[in-house]
């Protein structure tokens, strides 16, 4: 007889949605929180599709009772959320605005009180308008000199609820696409050495958070980045392209995981980075590579690599015809999560891995009857989650899983076009409905296994 074997998890996996806050919150200019980066790029003509700004988004500012609500009842037992930076020192630095704080205890109580365990990062993005022209933002240390008091805040006011840390989301994007290309906010398009500086002002402000929730974190505090690294896929799984896959994964992310891993910054990032090496002080590693306890991937797509000819690693580059969603640097690669994961286990030998964020944009439809049939979303993070079952079956320590996003939300210069969301959100109602991916997922989540 044929049986189908059961794709289960490991008891103590834990299951989750992801969301960050200048994403979803709105009240953009409510209770004192001041502007962010992003609220003034929003405002610059083109930068944005549609030109919509992040004043409003999901309003869940006014409405996260009632989201953390449907949370819980779609069977969600974690929920990765941020903090928004300007609503906490309206300025970056200085005095604290009480009312932002008063917003972020009643979130956690709210997460308490439906049984869902909060994880929070520190920063996803939404750097204080005011550092950005003080000290020029990631560009100069002080801004990560003024990150150590927030996280210090942060932990002091939060930690007795709040165990699980994440310093920061994802150096690469913001950094690259902030102050390489301009396409993030501040929009800024500076010089390779600057954009590598702002990398490690970013990696000194991971350290000072690591720091904080050290000193002030109490009792089973927990504490990890999210990075996201690009995902390097053996063409076939083979020894010669397993080899080429590492290595290129080394140093095309050789930024954030040498330095964090390694203690220094090493001979693959001098390879990558070539003359415009960051400036940097010896002791600044002692900060950065202080020991965390989980690593948190977030994994959207991948690239191909073999033993090329000359036999070196060669990245392949998708042909015009592979499989996207409707975000179009989303191929859809399931096995990127496998490789990731287990690439960051093999070399740096990370204790504890967190799939921080995975999922898929595409432009749904609004609901028809009540209902979004969204397939394609469903199958893509099926096909993801079986990679990611495959790697713990092959030794992976990957602990838990939260799928990005909750909600529909504001997708950067995406605008409100391209959704995420297993729950759909009707912007001009604020009405949430959950989709078949919201379903399936919350069974999943029930059943601990891939249904
Ligand atoms: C970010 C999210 C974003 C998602 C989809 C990640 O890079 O952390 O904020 O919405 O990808 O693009």
């Amino acid at each position: 007889m044929i049986r189908s074997q059961p794709l289960s998890f490991p008891k103590s996996f834990q299951w989750g949605f992801a969301a960050a806050a200048p994403q979803i919150e709105g009240a953009a200019f409510e209770d004192n929180k001041g502007p962010s980066i992003w609220d003034t790029f929003a405002r610059i003509p083109g930068k944005v599709l549609n030109g919509d700004t992040l004043d409003v988004a999901c309003d869940h500012y006014h409405l996260y009772e009632k989201d953390l609500e449907l949370m819980a009842k779609l069977g969600a037992k974690n929920y990765r959320l941020s903090i928004s930076w300007p609503r906490i020192f309206p300025k970056g630095r200085g005095s604290v605005n009480p009312l932002g704080i008063d917003f972020y205890n009643r979130v956690i109580d709210a997460c308490l009180l439906h049984g869902v365990t909060p994880w929070v990062t520190m920063f996803h993005w939404d750097l204080p308008q005011a550092l950005e022209e003080d000290f020029g933002g990631w560009r100069d240390r002080r801004t990560a000199d003024a990150f150590g008091p927030y996280a210090d805040t942060l932990v002091k006011s939060l930690g007795d609820r709040v165990k699980n840390w994440i310093t920061i989301n994802e150096i690469f994007c913001f950094t690259q696409d902030g102050y390489g290309n301009g396409t993030k906010a501040p929009g800024a398009k500076e010089s390779e050495q600057v954009v590598n500086q702002t990398y490690h002002t970013a990696l000194l402000a991971h350290g000072e958070a690591v720091r904080a929730v050290r000193q002030y974190g109490g009792h089973g505090a927990r504490v990890g980045i999210t990075d996201n690294p690009i995902p390097t896929i053996p063409l076939t799984e083979t020894e010669g392209d397993i080899e080429a896959a590492r290595q290129t994964f080394i140093e095309i992310n050789s930024r954030v995981l040498e330095p964090l891993y390694r203690g220094e910054y090493t001979d693959a990032y001098f390879k990558v980075v070539g003359p415009n090496v960051a400036h940097f002080q010896q002791e600044d590693f002692d900060l950065i590579s202080q020991k965390t306890d989980f690593l948190g991937l977030n994994v959207y797509t991948g690239q191909f690599v073999r033993t090329g000819a000359n036999g070196s690693p060669e990245i392949l580059p998708f042909p015009k015809s592979y499989p996207t969603a409707d975000a179009t640097w989303l191929a859809h690669a399931p096995q990127a999560i496998y490789w990731c994961a287990r690439h960051v286990a093999e070399i740096y030998e990370v204790p504890s891995i967190i799939i921080t964020e995975n999922g898929a944009g595409y432009d749904d439809a609004p609901p028809v009857n009540g209902e979004v049939l969204d397939l394609h979303r469903r199958d893509y993070v099926r096909n993801y989650l079986r990679e990611l079952h495959r790697s713990i079956g092959d030794g992976v320590p990957v602990d838990g899983y939260f799928l990005w996003s909750f909600m529909d939300n504001y997708e950067w210069m995406d605008g409100y076009q391209r959704r995420f969301g297993v729950v759909y959100n009707d912007y001009a109602t604020q009405q949430r409905t959950p989709k078949l991916s919201a379903k399936w997922f919350g069974q999943v989540m029930a059943e601990n296994r891939i249904l």
